[in-house]
């Protein structure tokens, strides 16, 4: 029997990285090739705006998608989240060259207030929500304790890119397939704070700290590669990520819905004050998940060069939520 349609709310639905991400949901990439879709498409009320997504949604309706089952324009969230299974949070506003993620904070703050008052009255008890609009794990934070009605744990960022970021560096310097690596995570924040760790990864069942046994490439060109690769794609593109972003937004919501067979990824999760991370914090984790759940991987040894580096990205985040203290009261 065909299964009911799945309702994916997506916000800056207009935007690149929605250009990027609506095809790939409507063809089944993100929820499964068995799966219809009913996308409910948000964007600010401006004409232009509007008009955009209009040209959008004729586009996918060119495509003649057999698990489109149906999709809205909405310039009002408590309309686009209205029954919402998934939402993906992309409408903010991206940074140029220059920035830091959180230089974004007071203009994209207030978004995920309204937003997360939103989902909080008319989504899905279940509803899986996606922060990745920057800075995420903050406004995934903000969205969270404007839900107090939903589980906190419904309330997700994207440290996917990284983590993919991460694999890719990796299995560069190694010349290894991705495949081969497995038990690799990100920790912490969307910004160049955070922490890419292969000291745990095995790259074809052998530890990666083995093969790859040279502290000043992992500190002077790995760390610093992934964690400001956000930065070098807007220098060089003279835009943020898109393509990119919407593929780990995919993998994302595709590995929680779906599962990860045991296999680790990274997501950027609510802590329940795993590995001393105060509870609460939207942190990037590595995880497992099956059955639409995540679990944090536990009885990790974490040496003291990750301890620093752990340590570094909590006290940024931490900061980011005390310059949002005024927003989620
Ligand atoms: P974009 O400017 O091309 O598109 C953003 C869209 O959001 C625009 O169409 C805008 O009208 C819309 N928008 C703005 N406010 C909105 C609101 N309140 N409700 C609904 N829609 C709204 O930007 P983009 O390149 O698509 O990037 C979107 C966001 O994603 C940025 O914040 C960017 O920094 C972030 N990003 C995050 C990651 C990550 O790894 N977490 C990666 C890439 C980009
Ligand atoms: C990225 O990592 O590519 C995005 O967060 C965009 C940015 O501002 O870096």
């Amino acid at each position: 029997m065909a299964k009911a349609p799945m309702r994916v709310a997506v916000t800056g639905a207009a935007g690149q990285i929605g250009y990027s991400l609506l095809f790939r949901i409507a063809n089944g990439d993100m929820l499964g090739k068995d799966q219809p879709v009913i996308l409910q498409l948000l964007e600010i009320p401006d004409e232009k705006a509007q008009k955009a997504l209009k040209g959008v949604m004729m586009e996918l309706d060119d495509c003649a998608f057999p698990l489109l089952a149906g999709m809205t324009a909405h310039s009002d969230p408590m309309t686009a989240f209205k029954d919402a299974d998934v939402a993906l949070l992309v409408g903010a506003r991206p940074r140029g060259p220059g920035m830091e993620r959180k230089d974004l904070l007071e203009a994209n703050a207030q978004i995920f207030t309204v937003q997360g008052k939103a989902l909080d009255a008319v989504a899905s008890r279940n509803v899986k929500v996606l922060v990745v609009g920057n800075p995420a794990n903050t406004n995934a934070y903000i969205a969270m304790k404007s839900a107090p009605n939903l589980p906190a744990k419904n309330f997700t960022a994207m440290l996917r890119l990284d983590h993919n970021r991460a694999l890719t560096q990796l299995a560069q310097k190694v010349g290894k397939p991705i495949t081969s690596i497995e038990k690799l995570c990100v920790w912490g924040n969307h910004s160049p704070t955070m922490y890419a760790d292969f000291t745990n990864a095995l790259i074809d069942g052998k530890p990666a700290k083995e093969l790859v046994n040279d502290q000043a490439w992992t500190k002077d060109v790995y760390l610093p590669t992934v964690g400001k690769r956000g930065a070098a794609i807007i220098e060089a593109r003279g835009l943020s990520s898109a393509a990119s972003a919407a593929n780990a937004a995919i993998d994302h919501v595709h590995d929680w819905v779906l599962g990860t067979n045991g296999k680790w990824t990274t997501m950027g999760i609510p802590s329940d004050g795993s590995y001393g991370i105060p509870e609460g914090m939207v942190f990037g984790f590595p995880v497992t998940t099956e059955n639409g759940e995540y679990k944090i991987v536990q009885g990790l040894q974490i040496d003291a060069f990750s301890q620093e580096r752990i340590n570094l990205t909590l006290k940024e985040l931490q900061e980011e939520r005390d310059g949002v203290k005024h927003l989620v009261g």
